[in-house]
Formats: structure tokens, sequence, C-alpha cells
């Protein structure tokens, strides 16, 4: 019995210029490479999702143009429901610029026809959501959506997940209506307004508990991720070595094994374990949703990595 997963969220196209440096404000650089490649965090959480192996669904909103199509176009062929996807007239599909220069990257993300994305259309996919195991949620949609969505799930009794990012201000219901609250370290930091280098992290992460949130996993990148137990100690899953090509949706396909495997009845410390290995996959690859990895991909590697005695 596949798992089965209602991802709620932004959908872009990733617009990525690679450069040798960034040019200064009023400064003209001549760029190496420009690609065009599927984006959002909501629809890369859903990709990764169907990937690895969960029956997914996603609500969300493109514009009428053609990377709504093409954004819709590469959801289908990786088998994600995409009927809960509206196409708003007028309004373009979401855009992320992202600029690759000197091993790291800027982006600034245009949210367009994301910005549309309204309870209404929440309540349009109550079935979607009375049939999901799980329901997986992030920031790059209005925040009064994101409350409804979570208050519906949790009066449905859904399990949620809240990856909240990027990081913005939150109403402090949401955080009681969230069973699984994922940020990486800054985001950590900007909710709790703490210190969260080194000992800090456990305090400002017992302070996110404390917020409302039933479960808090923080991701730390090629440090791996942390949790806090139900009696408030904290442990850290170390990340895997890998050769580093794009971690441009890693973030995203952590969020997506964690829920998945939350959603088939692994403990905590399973989910884990599987979110940092499929995170770890997906750095090797180029490209936010190109680079997810499948079911038989994770199930590769972690064989491999049974045998090097990892
Ligand atoms: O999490 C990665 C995503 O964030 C990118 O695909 C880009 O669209 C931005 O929204
Ligand atoms: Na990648």
């Amino acid at each position: 019995n596949k798992p089965k997963l209602v991802v709620i969220g932004s959908l872009n196209m990733d617009i990525v210029v690679e450069t040798d440096s960034y040019p200064q404000i009023g400064e003209t650089v001549m760029g190496e490479r420009i690609r065009f490649i599927p984006g959002g965090k909501g629809a890369n959480q859903a990709v990764a999702g169907a990937r690895l192996g969960a029956e997914t669904a996603m609500i969300g909103a493109v514009g009428e143009d053609a990377f709504g199509e093409e954004l819709l176009r590469c959801l289908q062929e990786d088998g994600v429901d995409v009927s809960g996807i509206k196409r708003v007239a007028g309004m373009a599909t979401g855009v992320a610029s992202i600029y690759v220069a000197e091993g790291d990257n800027s982006i600034i993300v245009v949210p367009g026809a994301n910005s549309r994305v309204e309870p209404a259309d929440i309540d349009r996919c109550e079935d979607k959501l009375r049939q999901a195991d799980i329901v997986l949620l992030q920031l790059e949609i209005p925040v009064e959506t994101v409350v409804y969505a979570a208050r519906k799930a949790k009066s449905l009794g859904k399990t949620v997940v809240l990856n909240p990012a990027p990081a913005q201000p939150l109403p402090d219901e949401l955080f009681g209506l969230v069973d699984y609250m994922t940020p990486n370290r800054t985001e950590l930091g900007r909710y709790t307004g703490m210190d969260t280098e080194g000992e800090a992290l456990k305090p400002a992460m017992r302070r996110m508990k404390e917020m409302g949130a039933a479960h808090i996993v923080t991701t730390l990148g090629a440090d791996g991720s942390t949790y806090l137990d139900d009696n408030g100690s904290m442990h850290t899953i170390t990340g895997y070595k890998v050769p580093v090509v794009d971690t441009t949706g890693a973030g995203d396909c952590y969020n997506a094994g964690l829920a998945l495997s939350i959603a088939s009845g692994r403990s905590l410390e399973e989910a884990i374990a599987f979110a940092s290995l499929v995170s770890a996959l997906a750095v090797t690859k180029f490209g936010a949703q190109e680079g997810m990895p499948t079911e038989a991909e994770a199930r590769r590697f972690a064989e491999e990595q049974q045998k090097t005695g990892a």
C-alpha cells in the first residue's frame, strides 16, 4: 500500500544563470549558461514524493502561460495528480531567478500565480485531503492559506508537516497545528529569535517546541539533521559525504522523504534516516526537480552505504 501524500504549495520555473561573478548593482557581466528547470518548493516536494513511492497529489496554481504548461507536464510525467492545480488567467506562473556563481547561489522568487492559492482552493480539494495520510506544506503561497490548510487537515485528523521556508512572520496559531516542523538552522533562528550555533541549537529547538509544534526536525546541510525526542533530548543524524553538484531542492527532497516515511508508519528516527539518504542523493544531481531520486536509486544507495560500512 502506497502512502498518500498531499502537497500544498508553490510551482516555479527556475531560471538558472551560471556566471563567474555576480554583477554589482548597475553593472553588467557576461554569463556562461542559462537553463530553465522546473522548481518551486511545493512542486519539488511533490515530485520527490512521487518518485520515492508515494501516491502524490498537489494543490497549487500556475498562470496561463508556457511555463505553467511545462510545470504541469513535468508533474504529470512523474505521476503527480495535478487536478488540484488551478490555472489563473492574467497571472504569470511563479519564477525563481537563480544566479549561480563562485560555488554558491542567490535567488529571487517572483510568486505570480502562487500568490493566488486561496482557502477556497483547499475546500475544493477536500476529498484529496480526506484521502491523504499526510499533508506537506511550505511558505511560498499566502500564509493565510497555509494556516487554513493546516487547520482543515487537522480537523480531518491528518498529520501535518510544515517546512517553514522561506522564513517569514507566522501567526502563533500555525505552530500548534503542525505535527512536524522542519526549519533549517537559519529559519529556526528567525522564528525563535535565538542563536542556533553550536550548543545554542538545542535551546532554540526547545523554544520552537514550546511555540506549539509537536516535533521539531532541524536540517543542518552537510552536517545532517537533528531532532528532539519526547524527553527534550537532542539527537543528531549525520549526513552522507557525497560529491556536491547542486544543492537546490535538497531540502525539498528531505521534506518529501520525511513525510512519506512518517506516512508509512516508520518512527521519526527511521524517517529522518531516509530523508538524509534521499536528500544526499538529490545533492549529487543538477536541478531541483530533475535531481530528485527514485525509490530504486534510494535503495541502491542505501545498499552501497551498508557495504562500505558507512
Ligand atoms: O527549494 C528550492 C526552490 O526554492 C527552487 O526550486 C526555487 O523555485 C525556490 O522556490
Ligand atoms: Na539537486
